[in-house]
């Protein structure tokens, strides 16, 4: 998975993940997926892993982030990990899944629409860039609950 997260990190434009990556980051990714609260699905071509989604559970919110490498991009895997993703947060009685996007990022929003993701608001220059710039972010948000009360 680290080297799916470097190779679409290197790009620039697609994940909030920026290269170099952070001393640990392989060994923080899997003690995270260890614990019973977070987990990984992959996508594999001819054995190798090119893609994955991580889902970590945390006070009833399933936390998304997930990458596809260049070149098996628009060929349903996206979705196909989207789904597994939603399907787990589901079975571990989270009552939402929530992610933010890049808003330049079209493909990754039109995905999330379809799975029913709807936009929840715009973070306006919130997260600083290794190269100094602050990007906005959208919050985007699928409830799993919608028969709990609301207020
Ligand atoms: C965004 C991403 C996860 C989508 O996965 P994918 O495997 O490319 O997408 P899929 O083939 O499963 O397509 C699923 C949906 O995405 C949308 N989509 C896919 N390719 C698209 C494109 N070129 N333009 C617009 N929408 C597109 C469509 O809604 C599509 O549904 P449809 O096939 O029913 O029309 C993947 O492209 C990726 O990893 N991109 C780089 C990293 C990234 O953006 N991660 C998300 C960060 S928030």
């Amino acid at each position: 998975m680290e080297a799916v997260w470097a190779s679409v990190a290197a790009e620039g434009e697609w994940i909030g993940t920026e290269l170099p990556l952070r001393a640990g980051w392989a060994d923080r990714f899997r003690a995270a997926v260890a614990s019973d609260d977070a987990t990984w699905f992959a996508a594999e071509v001819d054995g190798a892993v090119v893609g994955g989604i991580y889902v970590g559970a945390d006070g009833g919110l399933a936390h998304v982030g997930m990458a596809i490498v260049d070149g098996h991009r628009g060929a349903g895997f996206g979705r196909q990990l989207l789904d597994a993703g939603v399907a787990w947060a589901r079975a571990a009685g989270c009552h939402k899944v929530v992610l933010e996007v890049w808003p330049h990022n079209d493909r990754a929003i039109a995905l999330y629409r379809s799975a029913g993701f709807v936009e929840e608001g715009r973070l306006r220059r919130h997260y600083r860039r290794r190269s100094g710039a602050l990007w906005d972010a959208v919050a985007m948000g699928l409830a799993l609950d919608e028969d709990s009360p609301g207020r």
